[in-house]
């Protein structure tokens, strides 16, 4: 199975590359009906790219990993967006047993102690629900940027995820960060405050801060690690 859903990528990967967003979505939605599923954190990006889905009725299933740690703000989008666009974005949940035995043997906050229990706390809120989602779907959108880092630079839009064996598809990942919030303003798409105040990339609340002018794009996640270990496993690359 996974040999001839590589192959449709080859086929696909140089005719979707800068094809404008819409139309690429558009496409791919018909390529793989009833397998082609986005992932949202409610990010800038992720809001943009779930406002072309939605206002454009692409038959896409949008779902979220509500770690269970995430910041109130991210919540209230997640409301807002399920009532502007009269939709029910569907949520993974990490594994209850998993994470009772975790919690209880290092207690709630153990990320801040070492990289082992950061890496085992994103596995169990992260991880472990990504794959249930992906299970049984071809091709995984997301809203990773080139901007981000110098990992997500090099990327191609299209790509075979050789982990999860599946094709993920970036459809703004050459727009800027200006473009970006350009494009939610003009159209009136709820955002997370958050970027008000600082925040750029936004994941868990004890996870994530602000980041000061001059520091680069990441720098508020993890902040306590070095650059290196500053994965949680979603993105194999980055
Ligand atoms: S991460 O690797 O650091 O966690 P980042 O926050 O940059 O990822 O987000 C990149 C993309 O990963 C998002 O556009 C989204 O597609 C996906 N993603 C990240 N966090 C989540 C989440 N909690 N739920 C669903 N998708 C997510
Ligand atoms: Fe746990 Fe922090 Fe990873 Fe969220 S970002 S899953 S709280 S370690």
């Amino acid at each position: 199975m996974s040999e001839l859903l590589k192959d449709k990528y080859h086929a696909l990967a140089e005719t979707i590359e800068g094809v404008p967003p819409q139309d690429a979505l558009q496409r791919l939605a018909g390529e793989f009906p009833g397998k082609i599923v986005f992932s949202t954190s409610f990010s800038w990006e992720d809001q943009a790219i779930t406002h072309l889905i939605l206002t454009q009725q692409l038959p896409i299933s949008i779902f979220t990993l509500d770690t269970g740690r995430l910041f109130e703000e991210t919540y209230y989008v997640w409301s807002r967006t399920n009532e502007q666009y009269q939709t029910h974005i569907k949520p993974y949940y990490p594994d209850k047993d998993a994470l009772e035995s975790f919690i209880a043997q290092k207690g709630p906050n153990s990320f801040y102690e070492s990289i082992e229990n950061r890496k085992a706390c994103c596995h169990i809120r992260k991880v472990e629900p990504l794959q249930r989602a992906l299970k049984g779907n071809e091709l995984w959108i997301t809203g990773l940027r080139a901007e981000h880092s110098p990992e997500r630079t090099g990327l191609p839009q299209l790509e075979w995820d050789e982990t999860n064996q599946i094709i993920k598809y970036h459809p703004i990942l050459n727009w800027t960060t200006e473009q970006l919030k350009q494009f939610v303003y003009e159209n009136g798409i709820p955002y997370n405050t958050l970027h008000d105040k600082g925040f750029v990339s936004i994941g868990c609340a004890p996870c994530t801060r602000a980041v000061r002018p001059g520091e680069d794009f990441r720098a508020g996640r993890w902040w306590w690690e070095n650059r290196e270990s500053k994965e949680c496993g979603l993105h194999a690359h980055s």
